[in-house]
């Protein structure tokens, strides 16, 4: 009998992405209903082990998972007290923002050194977590959502939310949402929509688009609002009838991977408390649309990544502006300052 197994991933580098390192910016890391005060969890992101729990005082705080001591994992039995957490190996405590804060025997008390903290925030039941090359700190914030996680939506947490790793880099899925003929080819739009707005401030870009999708009850036209924090988070809204808010989260989880999250936000109908058989197959559908076996994950998790695309009408200035607006992100792209041209003819492999 043979069997057929999956070929290890390759490197964001093997598959043509030019810049090495992770990205700068606000990427998520959790839904804040995953961790009650007192909860722990052990996560891998930006090629790190790492630690997320929540203090008894409801602080969120999130640590390089090997203790500085002797290297145990602090996700692996540790335990919360305070907004400190204590070590499961020899019991030293450590603080939110990662210096020591006990040693239980011995003389000494206390030692001059730190686990690594990690700048979090929590906007709307997401979890963020800024990171930079270098530890500098945010520049940007992330996105607020402060009209969906108001009354007027439910609750997305569990119904409309999901998360599983992806063989992917998360610009592929940034790149994905200023990509309008892709609109018609994967998701069926019934023709190539044209961008009515596009715009650029600092780590924020918007690129609004109308399409028509076929439904039972017959063809609608959807207005699109599409905002890019980085190039981790994705936000795509619709307004009007169908109205809906997306976030499309990617964040690397080593040199292959990462993790995609969708949260989904819709607005209560009559006064519901709960969202109704509509409002969920809604966003199922909207989540097969993105994760789905034959939507962009397929395109996504194959791919190579071409440094200097073919491109046509529209393309030349969405690459063009798009992938030079992505630069701010890449310590490395900033400092060379050699802009991979979508102009320049592409090389033989990549
Ligand atoms: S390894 Fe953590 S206290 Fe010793
Ligand atoms: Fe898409």
């Amino acid at each position: 009998m043979t069997t057929h197994t999956e070929p290890d991933p390759l490197t964001f580098t093997e598959r043509g992405f030019p810049w090495p390192g992770y990205p700068t910016g606000w990427f998520q890391v959790g839904w804040s209903a995953e961790l009650a005060p007192g909860d722990i969890r052990p996560v891998h992101y930006f090629g790190r082990e790492l630690v997320l729990y929540r203090g008894e005082d409801g602080t969120l705080a999130m640590l390089d998972a090997f203790c500085p001591h002797m290297g145990a994992h602090l996700g692996y039995g540790g335990t919360v007290e305070g907004s400190c957490l204590r070590c499961p190996y020899h019991g030293w405590v450590w603080s939110a923002d990662g210096g020591n804060v006990e040693i239980p025997y011995g003389d000494r008390g206390t030692i001059n050194a730190r686990a690594h903290a990690w700048r979090l925030t929590e906007r709307a039941g997401v979890v963020y977590a800024w990171y930079h090359r270098d530890d500098e700190p945010p520049s940007w914030q992330p996105p607020a959502f402060e009209e969906e996680s108001g009354a007027g939506f439910y609750d997305p947490y569990g119904w409309a939310t999901h998360t599983e790793p992806l063989r992917m880099h998360p610009q592929f899925a940034s790149e994905n949402f200023p990509d309008l003929a892709h609109m018609h080819y994967v998701h069926r739009w019934r023709g190539i929509p044209e961008p009515t707005e596009w715009k650029v401030d600092g780590p924020y870009l918007r690129v609004d688009y109308p399409g028509t999708i076929g439904t039972p009850r017959g063809d609608v036209v959807l207005e699109t609002v599409n905002e890019a924090y980085g190039v981790g988070l994705n936000i795509n809204r619709v307004v009007g009838e169908l109205r809906s808010t997306t976030l499309g989260a990617f964040t690397p989880i080593d040199d292959r991977t990462s993790r995609g999250f969708i949260t989904m936000w819709l607005p209560r109908t009559d006064g519901a408390d709960q969202p109704g058989g509509l409002h969920r197959a809604m966003a199922a559908s909207n989540i097969q649309e993105l994760f789905g076996p034959t939507s962009d994950r397929r395109i996504w998790e194959h791919m190579h990544y071409r440094q200097h695309p073919l491109h046509v009408g529209y393309e030349t200035t969405l690459t063009r502006d798009y992938r030079q607006w992505t630069r701010q992100f890449y310590p490395d792209a900033a400092e060379t300052g050699t802009a991979p041209s979508p102009f320049r003819k592409e090389g033989g492999g990549g």
